[in-house]
């Protein structure tokens, strides 16, 4: 709210360079989303996409520019629980058949005192199942989902904090149709409610009516920054996975953005 009124930028990013594997990835990228805003990021496989948001998230460190969150510079941004992440899905089976209330819960951790959740939080939780229609399978493992049903928790996992700011990297990528609906149709809702939201995309798709700004990255740069590209909306790139067998990287901040 303090930051609607000020006009404050809930992410700021200025001329930011990352570099993975002694390879520069970023090279000094520029990308703010305003209060409110919902902001595509487009751009081919290995553009810098996910290196982008994940500077902002704390899982990739930067080696130079200036990161804001909320208008905090992010090394000294501590309030997680107004975030929400939805990572980029890759193919990787997790070991532990997590079940889907388990996994969901995670996401309200940051707003759980002492670790504990109580009503309140199981009430948040059966929420954002039954947002993204996915409350009839709250005892079931992960393990038995398809794509599209594993998206939805993850979307779930997200809102359970009732976030500020929603951050999804390709959150459309291997899902069917009918989850593709149920997730515009939740978004829909948090962006009514006042959410801004950074969405990394390879097409807009159903999402187009929901964006506000296209900022499209070519090898590490932006290349534009303004009405989302009508072209991308089409058949760009299709049916592709693009999975990369991503690192951990050298200490990550803890956020429980993750966990
Ligand atoms: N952990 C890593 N170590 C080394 N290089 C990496 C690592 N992660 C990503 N890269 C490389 O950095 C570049 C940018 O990757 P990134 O994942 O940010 O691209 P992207 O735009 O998200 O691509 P995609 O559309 O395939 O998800 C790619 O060339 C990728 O191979
Ligand atoms: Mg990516």
């Amino acid at each position: 709210m303090d930051e609607a009124r000020s006009g404050e930028p809930v992410i700021s990013l200025r001329r930011v360079t990352a570099e993975l594997g002694a390879r520069p990835v970023l090279r000094g990228i520029d990308l703010t989303v305003g209060a409110g805003e919902v902001v595509a990021l487009l751009g081919a496989n290995g553009s810098g996409k996910s290196t982008a948001v994940r500077t902002v998230i704390g899982q990739v460190p930067v080696t130079g520019g200036e990161i804001e969150i909320f208008g905090t510079p992010r090394r000294r941004f501590r309030d997680w629980a107004r975030v929400g992440y939805v990572p980029q899905r890759t193919t990787a089976a997790g070991g532990v058949p997590a079940t889907i209330t388990e996994v969901v819960a995670s996401g309200r951790l940051s707003r759980a005192r002492f670790g504990v959740l109580r009503r309140s939080d199981r009430d948040a939780v059966r929420d954002a199942l039954e947002q993204v229609g996915m409350a009839d399978r709250a005892k079931d493992s992960v393990n038995a989902l398809s794509g599209g049903q594993h998206q939805r928790v993850l979307i779930a996992r997200a809102l359970v904090s009732e976030p500020d700011l929603l951050i999804m990297d390709e959150p459309m990528a291997g899902v069917d149709l009918a989850s593709q609906e149920v997730l515009a149709a939740t978004l829909r809702r948090q962006v009514e409610r006042g959410t801004s939201v950074l969405l990394v995309l390879h097409e807009l798709g159903p999402l187009e009516p929901l964006i506000d700004r296209a900022v499209v990255l070519r090898d590490g740069c932006v290349l534009h920054d303004g009405p989302p590209p009508k072209a991308v909306g089409q058949h760009a790139l299709p049916g592709h996975d693009h999975v990369h067998p991503h690192d951990a990287d050298a200490a990550p901040v803890r956020t429980g953005l993750l966990t």
